[in-house]
């Protein structure tokens, strides 16, 4: 037996779409400074989060509190030192592997829904995503993130959260998540790629993309 009620747990949800400059063919003379400098800080913040520091060490934080060792500076001088080599080196960016060139290309953006209705029923501005992102084609990847707050699920017992694209009649089921009270405070996620491509592809303007949620009680 099932039993359909409210999203009570929906209170806050995010999209996140990773978008990029399409086939890089239009963009990239104009976006090659830009990709440089993206490369750039992705490289530090790939680095610094192995050396697990929270920002570029200083010279007057050296010797207070958690000294930065000697040889960890030194690593970062090294990396700090090619990656302006990188940036003064125009030929590099253009002879990497198109892939890589993507990789750093990408951005992610957020977008919150604007209304939720009936506690199931998410809306979300598609002119506003669109203004954003532009075309489908630009989108590699978009997730619905649901923060669960304080669910009322039976102690042991579990529920089932249905996602669909759209309301009433026209629901397409698109995935489920099973949640209990241990995930309290936590986000889950749902891979909504191909809705969101969908609405951006749609002409109507002013549309509101619709997203449901429906919770069921398993027993
Ligand atoms: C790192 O660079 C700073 C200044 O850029 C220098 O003062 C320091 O001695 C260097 N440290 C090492 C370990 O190379
Ligand atoms: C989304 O909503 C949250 C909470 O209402 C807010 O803190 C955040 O700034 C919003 N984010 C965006 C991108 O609008
Ligand atoms: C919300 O609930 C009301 C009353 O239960 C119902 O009339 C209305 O159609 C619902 N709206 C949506 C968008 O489901
Ligand atoms: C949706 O976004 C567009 C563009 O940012 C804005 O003009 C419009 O007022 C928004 N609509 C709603 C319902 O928030």
């Amino acid at each position: 037996m099932m039993r359909a009620q409210d999203l009570l747990m929906a209170l806050l949800c995010l999209m996140g779409c990773m978008g990029y400059c399409g086939t890089l063919s239009t963009c990239k003379p104009l976006n090659l400074e830009l990709m440089k400098r993206k490369r750039i800080e992705a490289i530090r913040g790939q680095i610094l989060s192995k050396l697990q520091l929270p920002k570029e060490p200083e010279d007057d934080d050296v010797g207070e509190g958690d000294e930065v060792p000697a040889e960890v500076l030194s690593v970062y001088n090294s990396t700090l030192e090619l990656s302006e080599e990188l940036m003064q080196n125009t030929e590099y960016v253009e002879s990497t592997e198109a892939e890589e060139e993507a990789y750093y290309a990408k951005e992610v953006h957020k977008f919150n829904m604007t209304k939720i209705m009936n506690n199931t029923l998410m809306l979300f501005n598609v002119t506003a995503m669109r203004a954003v992102l532009g075309l489908e084609r630009m989108i590699s990847q978009a997730e619905l993130r649901l923060l669960i707050r304080v669910p009322r699920i039976a102690p042991g017992k579990e529920e089932r959260l249905e996602l669909y694209q759209g309301a009433g009649d026209k629901a397409r089921y698109l995935d489920s998540h099973f949640i209990t009270n241990e995930l309290n405070g936590k986000w889950i996620s749902f891979d909504v790629t191909q809705t969101l491509k969908n609405w951006l592809q749609s002409p109507a303007p002013g549309r509101n993309g619709k997203l449901q949620g429906r919770l069921f009680v398993l027993s």
